[in-house]
């Protein structure tokens, strides 16, 4: 399934988004520019948050974010695995499906789960056309830097407009040993950095840059023709996403230090689900006024029925 929008209705789309980049560099000679048709930038920071079902996708929506993305954190936060790696592509896709339903304005990227694009490059591109055509994503989340320069390539040729992952990628979670910050020493930085330039090389159309040291993201920014979206990046990166249940106060297990909590969701479901109980097991609810009722005829006959 996916939903036609027209032009100029407010709907941000990929080209939106672009034009969002801050501080465009100078051309360099890159085989590629993806910010060719781009107008000056308004200097608006892009706003992103993680949506993983039919509410969430619509109140994230009407609060006016500019990109809902369906990260493979679904698979920790409301699925309640250990770590976004068991996350298939079925589960996504039905998830993904769930957020079109609810999301009008915004850019819709969906992440392509541990597995879907590790192996076969042409069943990579299979497994994204999906998440366009069965599930209406705009756009694929892809983790990895220069090692996936080649892929993300083919899926722009395939017409799909891929956003890149870099720093703390949590698929590569045994790779690097646990969940640590990404690019503290010169080389790792350097390895950054190419991993940046690969990205954009390659055409994707905006890169996350996930817990690495502020300059290091600062710096990739300025270098950048392309839109970085941080999380714990620090504040200069062109626009920030985080896990919406970690900022709403959801998420049940550890959140990480750069993920500031607006509210405590769950500490208000927690109440309600308490006095909701209490009130039962008191004969609290529900009320008379909660309750339906007979016209006085039928309950008159009713009545009648019950004495003969
Ligand atoms: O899965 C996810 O939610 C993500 C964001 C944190 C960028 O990848």
């Amino acid at each position: 399934m996916s939903t036609a929008f027209d032009a100029g209705n407010g709907k941000i789309t990929v080209p939106d988004i672009l034009r969002r980049k801050t501080n465009v560099p100078p051309s360099s000679n890159q085989n590629t520019d993806p910010g060719r048709d781009r107008r000056e930038s308004d200097g608006r920071k892009i706003v992103c948050l993680t949506a993983y079902d039919y509410p969430t996708a619509r109140l994230v929506d009407e609060a006016g974010v500019d990109i809902v993305l369906v990260g493979d954190s679904l698979g920790m936060v409301v699925l309640g695995y250990e770590n976004t790696l068991p996350l298939t592509v079925d589960e996504m896709l039905h998830h993904t499906r769930a957020v079109r339903r609810g999301v009008r304005k915004a850019l819709l990227v969906a992440d392509m789960p541990y597995g879907s694009f590790h192996g076969d490059k042409n069943e990579a591109v299979r497994n994204a056309v999906r998440f366009v055509k069965e599930a209406g994503a705009e756009a694929v989340k892809i983790e990895g830097g220069e090692r996936r320069m080649e892929l993300i390539a083919q899926m722009v040729e395939a017409e799909i407009p891929v956003m890149g992952h870099i720093g703390l990628t949590p698929q590569s979670m045994h790779a690097f040993g646990g969940f640590r910050v990404q690019g503290k020493t010169v080389e790792a930085a350097d390895q950054l950095l190419r991993d940046a330039r690969a990205v954009e090389a390659a055409g994707a159309f905006s890169v996350v840059l996930e817990s690495i040291p502020r300059e290091l993201a600062t710096r990739i920014t300025s270098e950048l023709r392309i839109p970085t979206i941080g999380i714990g990046a620090g504040p200069e990166c062109d626009g920030q996403v985080l896990v919406l249940h970690d900022m709403i106060g959801l998420s049940l297990g550890h959140t990480p230090k750069f993920s500031r909590r607006y509210a405590n969701v769950g500490e208000a479901i927690s109440h309600a689900v308490t006095a909701y109980a209490e009130d039962v097991r008191e004969g609290r609810f529900p009320s008379d006024a909660e309750s339906y009722h007979l016209s006085s005829e039928v309950r008159e006959r009713l009545l009648a029925v019950r004495r003969s």
